[in-house]
């Protein structure tokens, strides 16, 4: 059985990614050459030189900086474009995508460029690649609620293209509880909520993620096993956490993948999904993750089955489209059985 490629063929679905993280060096360029923009990096092997974190902020401050290459909504549109034509090739079927407005108004992009240049290329996806989709529209915890109100009242009148609303960036010292009226707003526009919580923040973030901003899913989620009674109720309530392996492994969360836990995670039936967060950063897309996972953790064939499952019933892809997809998956692992 040639492994990578059984899974290239599972029906998965990409629930964690941060678009503006699909920025690749080459493409870093070719806009910055396009929007005359003077980079601080003579050549690619000098920002790729940079790629070496040591923990979430160091590499936020490299990813914003690689944002400010991103100008027109032609910008916006090549960028989520190139990140399909990817996923296809690792055989993804629906992504729910991320991105970070107040990256781009602050720098006075225009947000309707913004929403329009991905939502564009995602419809042309859908047409040349069958990949189904969502955007989830994520505020930056680092900067003030306030700011964030201002933004939500930007994107109403684009309301239609966004599903649900996240929250991300620099997790210590900016908890959930900064944000519950943002979020109780967004609610009241229907848009459904997940929230990054545990990746570098503590177990408490993550129980206000649930109690105060009664989010869907939990992006990382994965420090919730320093909490016994956090990790019950995860368990109970069947709450999704997106994991990210090789984002947790780069940003030093974890210094090598045989330490990562989302095995121990799954063993306990916690829903996990596998994503990707910003492969053009950490080293590989969804493919390499789950392979990856596979080779260094002991997840079997059937697990990474039970894992795109996951995917497909932790999307918010309605009920008849998870169904069609969780059948798909089932006739893959009855045929590799047999
Ligand atoms: N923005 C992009 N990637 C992120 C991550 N891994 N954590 C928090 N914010 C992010
Ligand atoms: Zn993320």
């Amino acid at each position: 059985m040639n492994m990578l490629e059984e899974l290239r063929k599972l029906p998965k679905a990409e629930l964690h990614l941060h678009i503006e993280g699909t920025l690749e060096p080459e493409l870093l360029f070719t806009l910055a050459k396009r929007n005359n923009i003077l980079l601080p990096y003579k050549d690619i092997d000098e920002l790729k030189d940079k790629y070496h974190f040591h923990d979430l902020q160091s590499f936020l401050d490299i990813y914003y900086n690689g944002t400010n290459v991103l100008i027109t909504k032609q910008d916006f549109y090549d960028l989520t474009f190139a990140y399909l034509a990817k996923a296809k090739q690792d055989g993804i079927r629906h992504v729910e995508i991320f991105f970070d407005p107040q990256s781009h108004v602050s720098r006075g992009i225009e947000f309707k460029d913004v929403i329009e240049g991905i939502s564009e290329a995602l419809e042309q996806g859908k047409k040349e690649f069958g990949i189904s989709y969502f955007i989830i529209m994520s505020f930056l915890r680092h900067l003030s609620q306030e700011n964030a109100l201002e933004v939500l009242e930007m994107a109403l009148p684009y309301k239609d293209k966004i599903k649900a609303v996240g929250l991300d960036s620099s997790e210590l010292g900016n908890p959930p509880s900064k944000f519950v009226e943002l979020f109780k707003k967004c609610k009241e526009n229907n848009f459904l909520t997940v929230a990054h919580a545990g990746e570098e923040g503590p177990a408490s973030y993550i129980w206000e993620a649930l109690n105060l901003l009664e989010i869907e899913r939990i992006d990382h989620g994965i420090r919730c096993t320093e909490d016994p009674e956090l990790l019950k109720t995860i368990i109970q309530k069947n709450i999704p956490l997106t994991v990210c392996p090789l984002s947790n492994i780069k940003l030093k969360v974890y210094q090598e993948m045989k330490e990562h836990n989302v095995k121990k995670l799954f063993d306990l039936g916690v829903k996990v999904t596998i994503n990707s967060d910003d492969p053009a950063y950490f080293g590989g897309y969804l493919l390499e993750n789950y392979i990856q996972c596979h080779n260094e953790l002991g997840f079997t064939y059937k697990d990474m089955c039970d894992i795109s499952k996951n995917s497909i019933e932790a999307s918010f892809l309605s009920s008849a489209d998870k169904l069609k997809l969780i059948k798909e998956i089932d006739s893959l692992n009855q045929k590799t059985i047999v």
